[in-house]
């Protein structure tokens, strides 16, 4: 109902504001009412007209109540579906699968896994769901360059989905900067996920942010803007219940002058956004996913996994 609304719809948007709107990015009413009135004043519109129009469209498009008791919240949280990494070992760790409106973040150093889970990912979320998938498209922000149709192939195969198919599923994305990277995510990634995309994938997110952030002074500023990246990830996986997976990278900290230990990069706005931190490690010819911080499941759980040339396998 809320998807057949226009623009002009919403009381208080005439022909120039749904203008400035679309030229802004925003078609919908639905990825209007995600917006801060701070964000529309930034394009243009007058502060009063902006809280009322989000007011406006906030109301349009909600579906439930805004408070749940627990127990309709219980149902709907069992009304989600699961979508399965694929490895029966990590799905059971992560309680059957990844839960939609989630960031999950896979942290570990290189070769652990991190790129790999997502290229699998982004095959399961196109399996039917009575095999765990949500007949999805795939958004893959590549901001590293290590996205490879190739590895998607045999993967596909194992999972018996027809390559064709699964080309016009995965969706590739390479931001040069950061400002590429806040105005896809702002902008084009809504409309995709309108059009089907439910896995939302950023491998990695914290690179762009390094190479463009660079030194102490410019760290409050660099977090800040990884703050509101993840921000627009979440209003998003709220809003259109999409899966959202990060990839993040490690650093070691001393302690004292003991051992070193690695912590994922990104520091508390990283780890406050994420509501899974999985870690990843390698020993040999083994790959463990070990639980960081999560909600639900215990700190420290952890499973063992490994990669070969059909994807990522059970042991
Ligand atoms: N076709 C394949 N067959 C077997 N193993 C593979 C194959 N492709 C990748 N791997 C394994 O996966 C590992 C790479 O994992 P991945 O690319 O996911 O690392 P990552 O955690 O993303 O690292 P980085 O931080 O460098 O991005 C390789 O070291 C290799 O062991
Ligand atoms: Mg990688």
């Amino acid at each position: 109902m809320s998807e057949d609304l226009t623009l002009e719809d919403i009381p208080g948007i005439g022909r120039i504001t749904a203008k400035k709107l679309r030229n802004a990015g925003i078609f919908s009413v639905k990825q209007l009412a995600m917006y801060t009135t701070e964000e529309l004043v930034d394009i243009g519109i007058d502060d009063s007209r902006a809280t009322s129009i989000l007011r406006a469209a906030r109301r349009a498009v909600r579906q439930k109540a805004l408070v749940l008791t627990a127990i309709e919240h219980e149902k709907l949280m069992k009304s989600f579906h699961l979508l399965t990494t694929g490895v029966k070992a990590i799905d059971d760790l992560l309680g059957g699968g990844l839960e939609p409106q989630s960031i999950y973040e896979l942290a570990g150093e290189f070769g652990t896994g991190k790129t790999q889970i997502c290229h699998q990912l982004a095959v399961t979320v196109q399996l039917t769901p009575n095999r765990g998938g949500v007949n999805g498209k795939a958004m893959y922000i590549d901001t590293e360059g290590t996205f490879s149709l190739q590895r998607i192939y045999p993967i596909a195969e194992r999972f018996g989905i027809d390559l064709d198919h699964i080309k016009k599923n995965i969706l590739v994305a390479k931001p040069m900067n950061v400002e590429d990277l806040e105005e896809l995510v702002r902008g084009e990634l809504v409309k995709y996920v309108e059009e089907g995309v439910k896995l939302i994938v950023v491998d990695s997110i914290i690179a762009l942010y390094r190479a463009e952030f660079k030194g102490r002074e410019m760290l409050a500023r660099r977090q800040q803007r990884i703050n509101y990246l993840l921000d627009w990830l979440k209003r998003i996986g709220k809003t259109y219940n999409t899966y959202t997976v990060i990839t993040n990278q490690v650093l070691d900290r001393p302690l004292g002058f003991g051992p070193v230990v690695k912590v994922p990069t990104g520091g508390n706005i990283i780890a406050h956004a994420s509501t899974h931190r999985l870690y990843l490690k390698r020993e040999g010819d083994i790959w463990k996913l070990e639980v960081l911080d999560s909600p639900k499941i215990a700190r420290k759980a952890s499973v063992c996994f490994r990669i070969t040339d059909i994807g990522v396998e059970d042991v």
